[in-house]
């Protein structure tokens, strides 16, 4: 089933939440190119502006995933994403990450949560999960502050043949809206 837009859309004290423009691409690929980011975010779905636009509306559109761009409520600038992976049993999997000169200043932490507490209010989730590598202390930190449980170690879960690690799974549940998000 297709995955509607937040309406009325989300919107933060600075910034709003919305579909992928095409003017977002070039700093959507130098954020995907920063080493701090690259290991944790998924590679943007096409190689130009026209072809991610297609391929996130297609993905919302089969009901897979949502992907919403933090933009600048002044300037519409790519500040960064998140997104909701839809899985089984109204669960779903959510995912975030900021531009660097965005860092340090609570961006992350309201837009996962303003997406959070979409997820289990109006879409009707259950579950919201999100793995965090155990290397990646921002993205500790940013489950730690939005109040979603640590549950366990995934062993050796993300990777390829040469360098795997092990990932945390968080999980925050509709009756827990409030106490962090
Ligand atoms: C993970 C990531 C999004 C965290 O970014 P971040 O800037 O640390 O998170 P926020 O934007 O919420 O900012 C939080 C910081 O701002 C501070 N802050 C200031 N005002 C704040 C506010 N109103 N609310 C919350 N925090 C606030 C916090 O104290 C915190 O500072 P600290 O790190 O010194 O403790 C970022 O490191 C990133 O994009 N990493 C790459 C992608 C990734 O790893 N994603 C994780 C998987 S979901």
């Amino acid at each position: 089933m297709r995955l509607d837009f937040p309406d009325p859309p989300l919107h933060g004290s600075t910034f709003t939440l919305r579909p992928f423009r095409h003017a977002d691409f070039g700093a959507a690929v130098a954020f995907g190119e920063d080493p701090d980011t690259a290991r944790w975010v998924p590679p943007l779905p096409a190689d130009d502006p026209a072809g991610v636009v297609t391929e996130f509306e297609q993905y919302r559109a089969d009901g897979d995933m949502l992907h919403l761009v933090i933009a600048d409520l002044a300037d519409d600038r790519y500040l960064g994403e998140v997104m909701l992976v839809m899985g089984d049993h109204l669960v779903g999997e959510v995912g975030c990450g900021v531009v660097a000169d965005v860092r340090g200043q609570g961006v992350a932490t309201e837009a996962l949560g303003l997406l959070i507490r979409w997820c289990l209010t109006d879409l009707g989730l259950g579950r919201v999960q999100a793995l965090v590598a155990q290397e990646n202390r921002p993205g500790l930190d940013l489950a730690t502050r939005l109040g979603l449980m640590p549950e366990g170690v995934l062993r050796s879960y993300w990777g390829d043949g040469v360098e795997r690690v092990d990932v945390v799974m968080h999980s925050i549940l509709r009756g827990e809206v409030g106490r962090g998000v």
